[in-house]
């Protein structure tokens, strides 16, 4: 029997292959979920399964996990990941974590139209994608679930260098508390995580001089670990959160 506060679950993570989705994938199989590990890049997914997985789930391993290939961008791609999964599990996964993102940053009167449309599609638009195909999936099986959408603390307060970014992630906020609004009555719940500054591959391209900057505004006076907001991101997946929808929530170490 296997133990966990999401035991017996089915969890989908976008961008496995890294930071903050590969974390995911780690801390929920330890707390007992079947993990698919969604990327772009299907080898960085399979290492997470295949490493980060494994080892993390110990005594809990359910021996299911997959890893797949997925652009959430690409409604066909998405559309095709249900398929593969319901063909493969023979339900929708009942946890999703979207945390496929990317950044493309430069200076707002430099930026170009492609770099903007580029982050939006993937950022906002792949987490409707995502979100619309699997949350219909839950609903048309009768099964409750739990979205966890992650944004940024950037989308609250903007940031240099990223309009484009920024924008993409103000616009998950605001769309998972409408899909809150209109999924709570199929017990679907959905929350959105906004990470501050965490150690992922995305924060190593930030220039040092103003990662340093941005640690002076940070009470807890350091960057965060992936697997702290992988923490939140279970316990918003679990039962233990059962009363908590359209909710979000800083991961900021308090800035
Ligand atoms: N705050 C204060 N000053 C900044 C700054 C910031 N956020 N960003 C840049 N500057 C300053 C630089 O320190 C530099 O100052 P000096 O001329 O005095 O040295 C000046 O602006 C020019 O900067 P660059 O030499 O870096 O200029 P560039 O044209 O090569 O690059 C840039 C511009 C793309 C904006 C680059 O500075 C940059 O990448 N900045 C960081 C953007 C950022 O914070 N991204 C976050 C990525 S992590 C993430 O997105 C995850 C998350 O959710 C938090």
């Amino acid at each position: 029997m296997v133990a966990g506060i999401v035991a017996g679950r089915l969890a989908l993570v976008t961008g496995a292959g890294s930071g903050i989705g590969r974390a995911a994938c780690q801390v929920l199989s330890r707390e007992g979920a079947t993990v698919i590990a969604a990327d772009k890049n299907y080898e960085a997914a399979l290492e997470t399964i295949k490493t980060h997985t494994a080892l993390a789930s110990g005594a809990n391993a359910v021996g299911d996990h997959s890893a797949m290939e997925l652009d959430v961008g690409d409604s066909k791609s998405v559309q095709n990941l249900l398929d593969v999964v319901m063909k493969q599990y023979k339900a929708p996964a009942t946890i999703v974590v979207n945390s496929a993102g990317i950044t493309r940053d430069n200076w707002m009167l430099k930026m170009s139209e492609a770099d903007f449309d580029s982050v939006i599609n993937i950022n906002l638009k792949g987490t409707f994608l995502v979100m619309q195909v699997f949350a219909r999936a839950m609903a048309v099986a009768s099964l409750p679930g739990s979205i966890i959408n992650i944004s940024s603390i950037t989308g609250k307060y903007g940031n240099i260098g990223q309009t484009n970014y920024t924008a993409s992630k103000a616009g998950v906020v605001a769309m998972t508390q409408s899909a809150a609004k209109e999924l709570g009555k199929s017990n679907i719940r959905v929350n959105v995580i906004l990470p501050g500054f965490v150690k992922t591959p995305m924060v190593e391209t930030v220039p040092d001089k103003v990662v340093q900057g941005m640690l002076k505004l940070v009470p807890l006076a350091r960057m965060g670990e992936p697997s702290e907001v992988a923490e939140v991101i279970t316990f918003l997946a679990s039962d233990k959160s059962s009363f908590v929808t359209g909710a979000t929530i800083d991961v900021t170490g308090g800035f």
